[in-house]
């Protein structure tokens, strides 16, 4: 396998008029452009079905990246660079016909060079395209291929399209995007645990008490009601974005920062998740579904009512995991994520131990154990939770005080998106942020039993309302364990 020296550099999207190509990766690839960031000679070429003309499409293009950009990253010079790159091709993936030759044809990069086929599509369509892209001789010596998640319904359904995919790209060639590992403060999450020396040496069951990962939405079905219903929040969110998170969370220090190291150690997190199984998901998961309520003083339907059709697919998730190994033994993770929650954010609770014992007596007030709270979105940064002494107060009165480090405040212009991040590692041929094959394959292994224990035992989704934290199963899945969920989301303090 070689990779190109050269300044060329072919990005194939296909669906390249899609929604997620409107939404994400054209606003990316644009912003790419903004930074500079684009190899010189990078040519995309958007293929789809059928297209009306180059002209009109790029008019399209045009309006949509307008509508999504801040005010001054729209320059008229920009774009010009950015949509002369721009073409377009009518393909069928199924049954080949179209404008493959003139494809092949076009391509800046020959026998060498860069060449990223992005299958912004359905994983039902992935064999067929990746069929239709060999025989058609436009995979080259240093071609790539970057999936969407998720891959696949289940384990068995995963395994026959990355069989599918690997007949013809190597493992190292195929990036399985999980956006959730393209934001900063993801990223920002190993420079904490790696790159200071205070946490490392607590980071562990003599000291932490439990973890929370919460991940949680206002919005509802946003029209993805066929994809969502035979989803559900287990396969969209947990499967992918929320094992992601607790690999990151829990796995050992790599050797060094890169791809295989990170691979492995994330592996052997997936390896040490313990089972849940048969009657163990009645207490340790909740299913939950919305129904009607208020979101942001607006009335909003319930999922049935959105999808127009009867259901038991779960929009809330909740668990209580445990990660058997040396480090872990006795912590629990809990992890809960949901559409049309009360407020949107992403966050990563690291719950410290209480002190061992307290010196200050009765009066000081209640000693509370230390937090780490990591918000991925909005308003990303890093909160330390301390206990310190009130001030002007003759007695030792303590109070528990945050300690703030503000993204927004600390750096400048810090606009992260996720897709440009993970579409920059894609040409630069860095797998560091992608899941592997068998870390997906795990991540099916440890999610099929639970789905299966669900329906073996017809536990239905307790139904919540839209605009609350989910059911109130969730509250008691802690409250059971003397625990609470963190609702930093209420009463957030505002960025200036
Ligand atoms: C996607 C899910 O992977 O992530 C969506 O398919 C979800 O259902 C989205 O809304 C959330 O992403 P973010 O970046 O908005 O938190």
């Amino acid at each position: 396998m070689r990779f190109s020296v050269t300044d060329c550099c072919d990005i194939i999207i296909f669906g390249g008029l899609g929604d997620l190509s409107r939404r994400k990766l054209l606003p990316a690839l644009y912003r790419c452009e903004l930074n500079g960031q684009l190899p010189q000679q990078a040519k995309i070429y958007l293929t789809t079905r059928e297209h009306e003309g180059e002209e009109r499409e790029l008019m399209r293009i045009q309006e949509w990246l307008s509508s999504q950009l801040k005010a001054d990253e729209c320059s008229k010079s920009h774009w010009e660079s950015f949509s002369a790159r721009i073409s377009f091709y009518s393909l069928d993936v199924v049954d080949g016909s179209g404008e493959w030759d003139k494809l092949r044809e076009a391509f800046s990069c020959k026998l060498v060079g860069d060449r990223v086929f992005y299958l912004a599509m359905p994983p039902s369509l992935y064999g067929a395209t990746c069929e239709q892209l060999s025989q058609h001789g436009l995979i080259n010596d240093c071609a790539r291929v970057v999936l969407e998640k998720p891959l696949g319904y289940d384990r068995e359904t995963s395994d026959e399209i990355n069989n599918l995919v690997g007949e013809y790209f190597a493992e190292q060639c195929i990036f399985r995007i999980d956006h959730y590992l393209g934001k900063e403060t993801v990223q920002n999450l190993m420079a904490l645990r790696f790159a200071n020396i205070q946490f490392e040496p607590l980071w562990n069951s003599n000291y932490i008490d439990h973890v929370q990962i919460s991940l949680t939405e206002q919005v509802g079905l946003e029209g993805r009601t066929d994809f969502y219903d035979q989803a559900g929040a287990m396969r969209d969110m947990v499967q992918s974005h929320l094992l992601q998170l607790l690999c990151l969370v829990a796995m050992e220090p790599p050797h060094k920062l890169q791809a295989d190291n990170i691979r492995t150690e994330k592996l052997k997190v997936l390896q040490a998740l313990r089972p849940i199984e048969g009657q163990d998901v009645l207490h340790t998961t909740v299913r939950g579904q919305y129904v009607e309520g208020m979101i942001n003083g607006s009335e909003v339907p319930g999922y049935l009512d959105e999808l127009g059709r009867d259901s038991n697919t779960e929009t809330f998730v909740a668990i209580k995991a445990h990660v058997d190994n040396w480090r872990w033994a006795g912590v629990p993770f809990y992890f809960r994520t949901g559409k049309r929650l009360r407020q949107r954010y992403a966050e990563i609770v690291i719950q410290f131990k209480s002190v061992g014992h307290n010196v200050f007596g009765g009066q000081s007030g209640q000693l509370e154990s230390n937090r780490l709270v990591i918000r991925l979105q909005p308003d990303e940064g890093i909160q330390m939770m301390l206990m310190a002494k009130e001030l002007n107060k003759f007695e030792m009165r303590l109070q528990q005080v945050p300690l703030n480090l503000n993204f927004a405040e600390t750096f400048e212009n810090i606009r992260s998106d996720a897709y440009q991040r993970l579409l920059l590692n894609v040409i630069h041929n860095d797998l560091s942020l992608f899941a592997s094959r068998d870390e997906a394959d795990l991540a099916w292994a440890w999610v099929d039993p639970i789905i299966e224990a669900w329906n073996g035992l017809g536990m239905q989704p307790a139904p919540y309302e839209a605009g609350t934290w989910g059911p109130d199963a969730s509250a008691a899945l802690l409250h059971s364990d003397h625990r609470a969920w963190h609702n930093s989301g209420t009463g957030r303090r505002k960025r200036k």
